[in-house]
């Protein structure tokens, strides 16, 4: 069994320093792009307050759920995607593994992009915050042209890249954990801040009745499954990223504990976003028809005038958000790469080292193709599979989100729930100590029957209804 591995072979592979440790790594791979750029987005095309309640809900039915199956079975298994799944389930399930291996693959090598954009905007801020924001700009021109720069993109998403092979290769310990622990602080205090800003703005009210105030007559059946969809990537859920994080974690810490802690923060950092986000926009007359057209244009075309123009101390917290966004991509990035890397790591024995640059090298390979794809290339920018996704990244957004973690995620629901004894779970589950809300019956009943189901629903609406969640 697992558990009796000798003490040797689990340090050879690495482990947590703590639970502590744990929990900063895992929610660092939760917040991310997801709760600062996606989020804010969804919500707003969703007209707020319903959809928010049943994002809630689908975290809470679903997400949390999932997570504790996912650490479960890599700490089970002290294996990481591939060789977790093979081990729990038996060998043919290694393919629900591999799929995950696919999944971080995909989502990193287009996810790069965005997070490079957060690094180029950092400096840019610090200039504006320098030498003042350039009157009458055209920010949304100048987007644009950013956008198809061609060298620029290639470079920025690959110095991306090299920081998130530099930590992936450093290790568990010296590398992924020791990043979260600077970089969530950081994380924390620059979000408070933000948010004490934010709310000091006239705008805030109409923010807050906005995300909170539900109006179910606005929340169609599109909007109820992408709140799902939206809850597996946020918590990186569906492709092994938390197999394998699990499977570094001690056989004395609680999942339960640990996974109650990853959601609740990720849920109330993508909340704090986009309460901040939110309160900007309203404070600004006109700025809500403006706001409309993408995600990419709330946080790089929107958001940085307004910095200068109306938001308090914006001088200042104009570049600690763009690094704040540069933060939490890292620590996601980390976490994808990981996926990869510790496959290539435990099942084909590779060293760290050498798994980390192969595997990182050979995904940027695919990021360059996703780069060029915002008009550095024409014939990549108007690339398209999937009606009306064109370009390479939109492809791949859509790939990831529609397909490669709902299924994933299904599978893994469905493994955990239905192919692993009821003793192995609830042992699994109860070693370090159980939370007092925490019930081994109602985690059985929503890992067996309402996450499935759930979902189900999201896979049968894409294949059947063509609903599109990215
Ligand atoms: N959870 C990350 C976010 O919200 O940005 C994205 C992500 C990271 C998805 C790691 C999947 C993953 F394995």
């Amino acid at each position: 069994m697992a558990g009796d591995a000798p003490i040797e072979q689990n340090e050879g592979r690495g482990q947590w320093t703590s639970s502590l440790g744990f929990i900063l790594a895992a929610t660092g791979s939760a917040i991310g792009l997801g709760n600062l750029w996606k989020f804010p987005f969804i919500t707003w095309e969703n007209r707020g307050g319903a959809f928010v309640l049943v994002y809630l809900l689908c975290i809470v039915a679903v997400g949390l759920p999932i997570m504790m199956a996912e650490i479960l079975i890599g700490r089970k298994t002290q294996k990481s995607a591939v060789g977790a799944m093979k081990e729990a389930f038996g060998k043919r399930w290694g393919i629900v593994g591999g799929w995950g291996v696919l999944a971080g693959f995909v989502i990193l090598s287009y996810y790069s992009v965005i997070a490079g954009w957060s690094l180029f905007y950092f400096t840019k801020a610090l200039g504006w915050s320098m030498s003042g924001f350039p009157q009458g700009a055209q920010l949304g021109d100048d987007f644009t042209s950013f956008a198809a720069q061609g060298g620029l993109q290639i470079g920025l998403s690959g110095l991306f890249m090299a920081a998130t092979m530099g930590v992936v290769l450093s290790g568990v310990k010296g590398g992924i954990e020791r990043t979260a622990r600077i970089l969530l602080p950081v994380l924390f205090v620059i979000l408070i801040l933000l948010l004490v800003s934010a709310l000091s703005m006239s705008g805030s009210g109409q923010a807050l009745s906005f995300i909170f105030r539900p109006n179910f007559s606005e929340l169609g059946m599109d909007g109820l499954l992408e709140a799902l969809g939206h809850a597996f990537f946020t918590l990186s859920l569906g492709m092994g990223a938390m197999i394998t994080y699990g499977s570094y974690v001690a056989k004395d810490q609680s999942i339960v504990k640990a996974s109650g802690v990853i959601v609740v923060l990720d849920t109330v950092i993508a909340l704090v976003a986009t309460i901040i986000m939110f309160s900007v926009i309203f404070s600004v007359p006109g700025m809500e028809e403006q706001v409309g057209g993408s995600t990419v244009g709330m946080l790089f075309i929107s958001l940085p005038e307004l910095f200068y123009s109306t938001v308090p101390f914006g001088r200042v917290l104009a570049p600690a958000f763009y690094i704040l966004v540069a933060f939490a991509a890292l620590t996601s990035t980390i976490s994808l790469l990981e996926v990869v890397a510790a496959y290539a790591i435990d099942e084909h024995g590779i060293g760290r080292k050498k798994a980390t640059l192969m595997t990182g090298g050979a995904i940027f390979l695919v990021t360059v193709l996703c780069a060029l794809s915002f008009g550095g290339s024409s014939g990549l920018s108007a690339f398209e599979i999937f009606e009306g996704k064109a370009g390479v990244f939109g492809t791949l957004d859509h790939l990831a989100s529609n397909w490669l973690l709902p299924i994933g995620g299904f599978l893994i629901t469905l493994a955990t729930g239905w192919f692993m004894t009821r003793e192995d779970s609830e042992a699994e589950l109860a070693l370090g100590g159980v939370p007092a809300w925490y019930s081994y019956g109602a985690w059985r009943f929503f890992i067996r029957f309402v996450a499935p189901v759930a979902v189900g629903a999201i896979l049968v609406a894409v294949i059947f209804f063509g609903v599109d969640f990215s």
